[in-house]
């Protein structure tokens, strides 16, 4: 299994995505502040495992405290919150870990815990996190899995697989699972300017796993698309919001237009920890603009002349009218959205 992160003795480990696929290297954080920095430099992204990482930052603050009770530690457990929370505004499962973690961390309070029992009740929290951010995954790949076709082109954009969950992935989950179901499945990753997520990470892992796979530039898909080369799309998403419109990787919106033209079904895979009911329209979603050196520079070297002016906002908003239907661990739900989710809630309560 790729190793995205894992809880270990000294620290959070995480693999170094910067530096994929030339370089396998790991990074060990040893503190919340640390954790807090590998988010923000993008070492690990993708919204399911930003979320986990922020729990285990959490776990890491609480191991670190001199407070002897959880009542003592309730201003520090405030501050790691404020600080794990302003990393990246995007992705909601950041929030979603935090909020969960605050509520377990009311009850411990409330309930007069010691530092000792706090301490494993929150890095218990967050390895149950970890453990059921794999198994959405792998419920989304047998939900979504089916949906795919017996064989053809598969689009993707950025990286929605095992790097950004804590495994399996959730787009490319879906797409792994139609693979283990016998569907004879061609990846086309968009390389994904300016981080480059597809080029260097959607295509290392799936050629990890040797599921057929070409990289194209993001200028390419409507041509392979008006070629009959792309059978259907299937993305992550940072924030699904009430009524279906997603955030997702900058460049999302493009692909699903194209895809609405060309008659191809658009699927987006995202745990239930993506959804954010209280966001009605995508409209509200805050959307991170990103340093201007990412699209300036590459490896270290300068593209564009000095002083132009530089737009980079990391992600895009896709309306839910080009969404076919969004992948779930709890099923699949279609337009109407909010009545979808209302019944899917329902079902799973
Ligand atoms: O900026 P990133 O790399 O964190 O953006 C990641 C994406 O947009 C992913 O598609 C999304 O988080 C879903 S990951 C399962």
């Amino acid at each position: 299994m790729i190793p995205t992160l894992a809880w270990t003795p000294e620290g959070v480990r995480f693999i170094d995505q910067t530096k994929l696929p030339l370089e396998e290297n790991y990074v060990l954080a040893t503190t919340y502040e640390q954790v807090a920095d590998v988010i923000v430099t993008m070492v690990v992204r993708g919204a399911p495992a930003i979320g986990v990482s922020a729990a285990y930052g959490i776990a890491l603050g609480a191991q670190r405290t001199r407070a002897r009770t959880a009542e003592e530690f309730a201003p520090e457990f405030e501050a790691i919150c404020a600080k794990l929370a302003g990393t990246r505004p995007t992705a909601v499962n950041l929030f979603w870990a935090i909020d969960r973690m605050k509520r377990l961390f009311k009850t411990l309070r409330t309930s007069g815990a010691s530092m000792d029992e706090t301490k494993k009740r929150i890095l218990a929290e967050a390895h149950a996190m970890y453990e059921e951010d794999i198994a959405a995954c792998k419920a989304m790949g047998t939900f979504g899995g089916e949906l795919l076709p017996d064989a053809g082109g598969v689009l993707t954009h950025c990286n929605a697989g095992a790097l950004a969950t804590c495994g399996y992935g959730t787009a490319l989950g879906v797409i792994r699972s139609a693979v283990e179901q016998g569907k004879r499945i061609h990846v086309y990753a968009d390389e994904t300017r300016p981080f480059l997520q597809g080029a260097r990470l959607t295509a290392w892992e799936l050629m990890a796993d040797g599921i057929p796979t070409t990289v194209i530039c993001d200028n390419m898909a409507a041509s392979l698309m008006r070629a009959g080369r792309i059978q259907a799309v299937v993305v992550g998403a940072d924030r699904i919001a009430a009524n279906g419109d997603f955030a997702n990787k900058i460049g999302t919106y493009s692909v699903a237009i194209l895809a609405k033209e060309h008659g191809i079904p658009f699927y987006c895979a995202a745990p239930w920890s993506t959804i954010d009911t209280a966001t009605p329209t995508g409209d509200a979603i805050p959307i991170e603009e990103r340093s201007p050196v990412e699209v300036t520079h590459h490896g270290g070297k300068q593209l564009t002349p000095h002083g132009v002016g530089i737009c980079n906002p990391a992600f895009d908003v896709t309306p839910a009218k080009y969404v076919t239907a969004i992948i779930t661990e709890r099923g699949v739900l279609r337009a109407p959205y909010l009545e979808s989710l209302r019944q899917m809630e329902l079902v799973a309560l």
